[in-house]
């Protein structure tokens, strides 16, 4: 490990010893106790460690906490706000759009992204921004429905 690295996240400064070339999601995980953020392929290829980075979302399993640093990172647990769920959270939970959940925290996270983007978004708008989001349990046509759900449009 490296020397210290200051990170915010989810609006608090986290000091963390590390190694400026680990990985964000190692750090989030391993270091600052973060689990929502989950650890699927390790290779850009599934996003389910989706982050949002100031306000892009990225892939934590492929960022360098290095390219981090001086940027507000927000993960799944920083969606709530005083114990109330965010309306996407609230959405996945009406609209049962999940079954082993593994994914679920990434596509959030993704979805959060797109409706600061895009308040009002598609059907298109959201299979074209959510395709790097992989569900082994095939729960897509629920999740459109939640995040249509939570964009405030009919399900
Ligand atoms: S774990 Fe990062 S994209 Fe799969
Ligand atoms: S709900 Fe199981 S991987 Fe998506």
């Amino acid at each position: 490990m490296g020397g210290a690295v200051e990170l915010v996240v989810n609006g608090e400064k986290h000091q963390v010893k590390a190694d400026p070339q680990t990985t964000l999601l190692e750090v989030l995980r391993d270091e600052i106790g973060l689990t929502g953020t989950k650890y699927g392929c390790g290779e850009s290829q599934c996003g389910a460690c989706t982050v949002l980075l100031g306000n892009e979302h990225v892939h934590a399993c492929v960022t360098l906490v290095e390219e981090a640093v001086g940027k507000p990172v927000t993960t799944i647990e920083g969606l709530e706000q005083d114990g109330n769920l965010h309306p996407l959270q609230q959405a996945f939970l009406d609209e049962d759009a999940m079954q082993c959940a593994y994914c679920v925290p990434g596509m959030i996270m993704s979805a959060y992204a797109l409706l600061r983007r895009i308040p009002h978004p598609t059907d298109e708008d959201i299979l074209q921004h959510m395709h790097g989001n992989i569900c082994r349990c095939g729960g897509y046509p629920r999740m459109v429905n939640a995040i249509k759900r939570a964009a405030g449009g009919k399900p």
